[in-house]
């Protein structure tokens, strides 16, 4: 396939970036790197195109060994925990990955040590020795965040390794003033420690030249990677002195591990190994990662941009293999809550398991992608999900599909009723002209990915396909004029074969519903566009409709407004 830069390829690697497996999924994540990433690969999917869709857990680094160590378990019951309670609510959510892997598990440790020894052997890390805390009576090393002290700046006591909470200001753990662990607040001494680097500066000249032929890349990333060049690429870590995360694998680094960032991208080639393996074909993963025709798009939230768009593109380059870098980083902005940053310490957030109590998945999933922060932060409300939901959802696409099909059940034994494309009207012509360039623009939207300028056309269509059926009323004709009121109902038949297209990537379990609805034959997900794009013949036996979007009642957004109420002590 093309890409609207012109380049061509045969397959699609796509990644969503791996959520740390210390907590639940919000709408944030979602609406970051998880559904416009869902909706690019049902897109692919729906026309057959060849996609994998990879991601996984991230699972080493510290906040994980401090929340484990506060519920008083080990990292490893932490992270598989949180693995299962992640994994379950994305399939619930209809977030279709192909793998969704683990950071954890052995097929990261090995292929992460590989990577990291094909570019020692190879002479390409810097080795530098630096002061950090170590801690006389646990024998190890502490990161920043398992230090405290007294903030030199404003004199606050409960300063961190990293950051003081009470003055804003960041810090050095080495500026603190009597640092001492948070655990146990014994005291800490400074000790030499050795690590590795990735010389990025090195690479600098390297990355620019690559980046300088994306100009098709956001404007967003493309201004944040400008700005990390301009101020000069620095060296980055590759180690740490930590207990739980990938050994490295030398002699005498005992008790060293790689640093999450170095390792957790490697966990997209790791994840599309352990598929591989599944399929029965364990070294098919290497055409998905080294073969040219491999377009790989990086979906991931703003925060992530310098680890996707540059290091691990660097570390790619360097490496003695063949890699195929991304050919897309789209990266998103944040989306705020009811106005507000979401603050996950506070909880304030709305939780993907929570919301799957009391709702289904389509009206978020519809919602969130109406708002995708794809060029400035976006804004949440539960009133503004309830407004897609009932006058969107409901009163656009739902109420055509349904008031069509139930009178094609009432009146015509649900059988399509007798049309042809010979005996178009120009009111019939126009509506299907409209929805055809709908169908258009729905596409090239989606290959720039621009999920609200191909929802905007989606929405479009539905407002062609309700005044059609208003001007061409099959209800009046029908007593007057049946062969006019057959071909009207049989044009907007193929006018909710459309929608069904459009819509399918977007709320994929009521669109796999009017599929099934429309006798489409063709599995949605494996090439159904090619099955969509022939009109649905007269006779035709139709599915009974029910309500795809119920209504959502004030009280029940009510309660979800009031909940987030008390959370910030309104
Ligand atoms: O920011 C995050 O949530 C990271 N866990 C993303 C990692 S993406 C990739 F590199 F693994
Ligand atoms: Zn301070």
């Amino acid at each position: 396939m093309q890409t609207p830069s012109g380049k061509t390829f045969v397959r699609t690697l796509v990644t969503s970036a791996l959520p740390y497996a210390n907590g639940d999924i919000h709408l944030g994540h979602l609406a970051g790197a998880y559904l416009p990433a869902d909706i690019f690969v049902r897109y692919l999917r729906l026309r057959g195109e060849p996609v994998l869709f990879i991601c996984g857990t991230d699972e080493y680094g510290v906040p994980i060994t401090l929340a484990a160590e506060k519920l008083g378990i080990t990292p490893k019951e932490l992270v598989d925990r949180n693995y299962a309670s992640i994994s379950s609510s994305f399939a619930a959510f209809g977030i279709s990955f192909d793998n969704f892997s683990q950071t954890s598990r052995p097929v990261h440790t090995e292929t992460s040590q590989e990577f990291f020894l094909d570019l020692h052997r190879r002479d390409l890390l810097v080795q530098k020795t630096t002061k950090q805390f170590f801690s006389p009576s646990q024998q190890r090393f502490l990161a920043d965040r398992y230090i405290e002290g007294t903030c030199p700046k404003c004199g606050s006591t409960g300063a961190r390794g990293d950051q003081c909470e009470a003055c804003g200001t960041s810090l050095d753990p080495t500026e603190l003033i009597e640092p001492r662990n948070v655990l146990d607040s014994s005291p800490l001494e400074l000790r030499d420690t050795t690590h590795w680097f990735l010389p990025l500066g090195r690479w600098q000249e390297r990355l620019e030249t690559w980046l300088a032929g994306h100009p098709e890349w956001k404007d967003n990333v493309r201004q944040y990677c400008r700005g990390w060049f301009a101020d000069g690429l620095d060296d980055r870590a590759v180690t740490r002195d930590l207990g739980w995360g990938v050994p490295v694998p030398l002699a005498d680094h005992e008790g060293k591990v790689f640093y999450v960032w170095f390792e957790a991208p490697i966990g997209y080639i790791s994840a599309t190994r352990e598929w591989a393996a599944a399929q029965g074909d364990a070294e098919c993963w290497r055409t998905w990662w080294q073969d040219p025709s491999t377009r790989l798009v990086h979906f991931i939230g703003k925060d992530n941009i310098f680890f996707h768009a540059l290091m691990f593109p660097a570390m790619l380059m360097v490496n003695s293999q063949d890699w195929v870098l991304p050919d897309d980083v789209p990266a998103n902005e944040f989306l705020n809550l009811e106005g507000r940053k979401l603050s996950t310490s506070r909880g304030f957030a709305v939780w993907l398991p929570e919301y799957l109590e009391t709702f289904t998945p389509d009206p978020l999933r519809y919602t969130l992608a109406r708002n995708l922060p794809e060029t400035r932060d976006m804004n949440f409300t539960w009133e503004g999900f309830q407004a897609r939901n009932n006058n969107e959802l409901g009163n656009n696409f739902g109420n055509l599909i349904n008031r069509v099909l139930t009178f094609i059940h009432k009146y015509f034994d649900g059988r399509v009723p007798q049309w042809s494309e010979a005996a178009l009207t120009d009111l019939d012509r126009q509506a299907l002209q409209d929805v055809e360039s709908d169908l258009a623009n729905w596409a090239a939207a989606l290959e720039r990915f621009s999920v609200k300028d191909a929802l905007e056309a989606a929405f479009h269509a539905g407002q062609v396909g309700n005044r059609y059926f208003d001007e061409s009323a099959p209800f009046r004709s029908r007593k007057d004029d049946l062969v006019r009121c057959e071909q009207s109902l049989g044009v907007a038949v193929q006018i909710i074969r459309h929608l069904a297209v459009m819509l399918a990537p977007v709320v994929p379990f009521a669109m796999e519903k009017v599929w099934a609805w429309l006798g489409l034959e063709t599995p949605l997900w494996r090439g159904g566009w090619a099955e969509a794009s022939r009109p649905v013949p007269a006779g035709r036996q139709l599915g009974r409709p029910e309500i795809l979007f119920p209504r959502l009642e004030d009280e029940v957004i009510a309660r979800e407004v009031e909940r987030l109420r008390k959370l910030i002590g309104d």
